[in-house]
């Protein structure tokens, strides 16, 4: 046996803790700070937030030019703008924001490389500058993870590096107490779906799997909570935790042929991830549901709390759970055309990357049959 697990190297939480952010940038030794994020999270005032106790330790500017689902226009737009100095980067947003001050970190360390030269593994080359995370979702985990996800070629494509993972991930529940409910709902899917598909990877490990587990009981019994009662900080911070434990587990496990399908439709139909990856959830249990036999009774004890024996029980918990939040349970409610599927599944089987650790093989006529129920 040998596994490594790889996570932040140092987490920070509670509610209403903002001011310690300068501790943490003196700590880091910093001097001069690019803040990271975009023009919603700007208007919610939260970069005024953060710069007040900023500033009193570090010289800090900003870049706000980040938007949903990033094009590797937008990366080579964050490089650039990091290129001054930097030696602190501070995201504060949703994964896309997160995963931009990623590029922004690394760009600051490596002058000589283009940000699309970071694409694929470990192809980033001198460590990334220190960078502090602040999510603003509890969904991605971005905050936990060596990826930074970017759309090159129409596809969405990963920078992957044990350089993009935070110095600090600081999770401030009263920052993401302001997401709309369907934010809340499908952010808060998209990490059920990364604790789900971790702990269903072949690439998970015993301690990938507590993470996932762990993350998968929070996410039970606090989402419903924080998408009815937005203001309760409890359940938002059980929600912020949940969510970086997920993203620990499939930062190291790997996320599986959910993934691929969520990536294909949010990417060709302008789809949230959470949407695409909530929607995609309960069919992908249900087809990986024998070849995963007791990993799905764990599953199901985890969202249930009780030993039932029984998986369908996991899928019908994950199925209710989107329909009492309003999210779309098929894919013809995305405007996906029956015609359309051939060619999704297709670009379903091209994702080897998340396939190879899926725990039941999928090939195009699979695919395409899992995509027809779906619809
Ligand atoms: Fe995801």
């Amino acid at each position: 046996m040998y596994y490594a697990v790889q996570q932040p190297k140092r987490i920070v939480f509670g509610s209403e803790i903002v001011d310690k952010i300068g501790e943490e940038a003196k700590s880091l030794g910093a001097k001069k700070a690019l803040v990271v994020t975009d023009e919603t999270m700007k208007k919610l005032g939260f970069y005024e937030k953060v710069h007040k106790p900023l500033s009193e330790v570090v010289e800090v500017d900003f870049f706000d030019g980040i938007e949903p689902e990033p094009t590797l226009a937008t990366a080579e737009k964050v490089a650039n703008a990091s290129r001054a100095g930097y030696d602190l980067i501070v995201g504060i947003g949703g994964g896309s924001v997160l995963d931009m001050a990623k590029v922004a970190a690394a760009a600051a360390a490596n002058p000589d490389q283009e940000a699309g030269e970071f694409l694929g593994a470990n192809k980033i080359v001198n460590p990334s500058v220190s960078k502090i995370l602040i999510p603003t979702t509890a969904g991605t985990g971005s905050e936990a993870t060596p990826f930074a996800l970017v759309i090159a070629d129409g596809k969405k494509k990963a920078i992957a590096s044990p350089y993009n993972i935070a110095d600090v991930a600081f999770l401030e529940a009263a920052f993401t107490a302001t997401m709309p409910q369907r934010v809340t709902a499908s952010t808060g899917m998209d990490a059920l779906s990364h604790a789900i598909e971790s702990f269903l990877s072949l690439g998970a490990n015993p301690l990938t799997d507590s993470f996932a587990l762990e993350a998968m009981r929070k996410i039970s019994a606090n989402l419903e909570e924080a998408y009815s009662h937005g203001n309760n900080l409890k359940a938002r911070m059980e929600m912020s935790l949940a969510a970086m434990l997920a993203g620990i587990a499939f930062g190291n496990a790997g996320v599986i042929a959910g993934h691929a399908i969520a990536h294909t439709i949010g990417t060709r139909y302008n789809v949230p991830h959470g949407v695409s990856a909530a929607l995609t959830l309960p069919y992908i249990m249900e087809y990986n549901a024998d070849a995963a036999g007791e990993r799905m009774n764990a599953i199901a004890k985890a969202l249930l709390g009780e030993d039932t024996g029984d998986a369908s029980k996991a899928i019908a918990h994950v199925r209710g759970m989107s329909e009492r939040m309003q999210l779309p349970t098929r894919l013809s409610e995305l405007g996906v055309s029956k015609e359309d599927l051939r060619s999704l599944a297709e670009d379903v089987v091209k994702e080897k990357g998340y396939l190879k650790r899926n725990p039941r093989e999928m090939d195009f006529e699979a695919a395409l049959e899992l995509l027809e129920r779906m619809w």
